[in-house]
């Protein structure tokens, strides 16, 4: 089988590296760590122009603007909604009419394009406060705070369109959930839905959760707190019913679903859907799906999924490396020392986010997340520190990284098992 990655980020990589072992890969337009990948090729031909038998599409900019359904317009099997579904993501406000129509679990909102509205409605909320921009921010739209006059600004700001340009015209209030966060993966096939192993993802820039919100600086897979019995609970009580409505209005959503958790003392509740795969998520949960994962990705894109994946025994860490002035202003340039050092700690993969190779093979910093560290041991704490040994072989002037990515995580049994899935995910 030929698979057709598109991207260009350490997800696509990930991407490369978990399919090439069972199929042919290329990688649309990729970059040069996938380059150096034995077995997989990189193509600047637009995908539309790829003969694959199945197309991957990683980031959600192109499912938005309908890649998906010009592909499968012309016969192709895509694992990725088209634009009907990717509104799950393009339009937070969308996002969250959808859920209260399905009956779903999550923070109390509002929508609003006046500040007026949004004054009134956060002075209503006890806190903490999130303001969000309707469109699509790379991850970096969002403001969680429990100081109502810095939300009150910070709403002010996106609506007037200085801090997000028109992403932020309309802005999403909502209620501050409290609790621990749990990225769940569901591959979707148009029928139902089957969750790949949960992850966890550091979404600040700073240790202990301090800073900015970023796209997301480390993660890592298992995660005690999603037992059997919670992903069952979430998958019946927010995923199915939010695949079932999508279904109602004709919505034939393939692909990846992933449901942002919060796990409150009432249970899960959604935060946000994406609709592709997480990074740095992927990074952690493909290496630890096993069997023929492009048979799977293509059992989704063409409606017939059956047998979850078996889960692999292994744990995986993964540390982002961000260029100085990550999220808000990156610099680019610097050179990067240490690939080769990193590549050669046992467990650990090398992927890259945003670099750029010079004609003398210099490779350079060329976006805000840079470099991927991803490490797999028998347990988390085994992963982290294979993770950490290569990210201490890595440098570049500027490189900022979390030190405590699964840093305060129990350690939990990696035992292979099989995802359970509840009994109406295919129904
Ligand atoms: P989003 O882009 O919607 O995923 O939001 C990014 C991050 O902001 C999430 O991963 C959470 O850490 C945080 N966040 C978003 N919405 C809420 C909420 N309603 N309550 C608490 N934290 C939130
Ligand atoms: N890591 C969060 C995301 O992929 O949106």
């Amino acid at each position: 089988m030929k698979v057709c990655v598109v991207g260009s980020g350490a997800r696509e990589h990930a991407l490369a590296c978990a399919l090439a072992p069972g199929a042919r890969v290329v990688v649309a337009p990729g970059n040069p760590g996938i380059e150096d990948e034995v077995g997989v090729e990189v193509t600047a031909m637009p995908p539309e122009q790829v003969d694959a038998d199945l197309f991957v599409v990683g980031p959600e900019a192109p499912l938005v603007d309908g890649l998906a359904d010009r592909l499968r317009a012309s016969g192709r099997a895509v694992l990725g909604p088209g634009a009907d579904g990717a509104r799950l993501e393009g339009s937070k406000a969308f996002m969250k009419e959808l859920a209260g129509a399905a009956g779903v679990p999550t923070a109390a909102w509002a929508s609003v394009d006046r500040l007026d509205d949004a004054r009134a409605f956060l002075r209503r909320m006890p806190g903490p406060y999130v303001v969000k921009t309707d469109g699509l921010a790379a991850g970096k739209g969002v403001l969680v705070t429990g100081d109502l006059a810095e939300a009150e600004a910070d709403a002010a700001a996106k609506l007037a369109g200085s801090s997000f340009g028109d992403a932020g015209r309309r802005v999403v209030l909502e209620e501050g959930l409290v609790g621990e966060e749990l990225s769940l993966l569901v591959l979707c096939d148009g029928r139902g839905g089957l969750a790949l192993p949960a992850a966890q993802d550091h979404k600040r820039l700073l240790d202990g959760d301090a800073g900015p919100n970023t796209g997301g600086m480390g993660a890592f897979s298992p995660v005690p707190a999603a037992s059997p019995a919670l992903v069952d609970e979430a998958m019946e009580r927010i995923v199915l019913p939010t695949l079932a409505e999508m279904r109602r209005r004709g919505i034939d959503y393939r692909g990846v679903l992933y449901a942002g958790l919060m796990l409150t003392a009432e249970g899960p509740k959604l935060i946000e859907y994406n609709v592709r795969f997480g990074d740095p998520e992927a990074e952690v949960v493909l290496p630890r799906c096993g069997g023929d994962l492009a048979e799977l990705f293509l059992s989704a894109a063409t409606g017939r999924l059956g047998t979850p994946p078996t889960v692999d025994g292994d744990a995986a860490v993964a540390v982002v490396l961000a260029a100085r002035g990550y999220p808000h202003a990156p610099e680019r340039g610097a050179a990067i020392e240490g690939l080769d050092h990193a590549r050669a700690v046992e467990g650990v993969t090398v992927l890259h986010a945003g670099t750029r190779r010079d004609p003398d093979g210099t490779v350079r910093v060329a976006g805000g997340r840079v470099v991927v560290v991803r490490a797999l041991g028998e347990t988390l704490g085994r992963a982290r520190e294979r993770a950490y040994a290569a990210v201490g072989a890595i440098a570049f002037d500027g490189m900022q990284h979390r030190s405590d990515i699964a840093a305060t995580v129990r350690e939990v049994a990696t035992v292979p098992v099989s995802v359970s899935v509840p009994e109406a995910a295919l129904r």
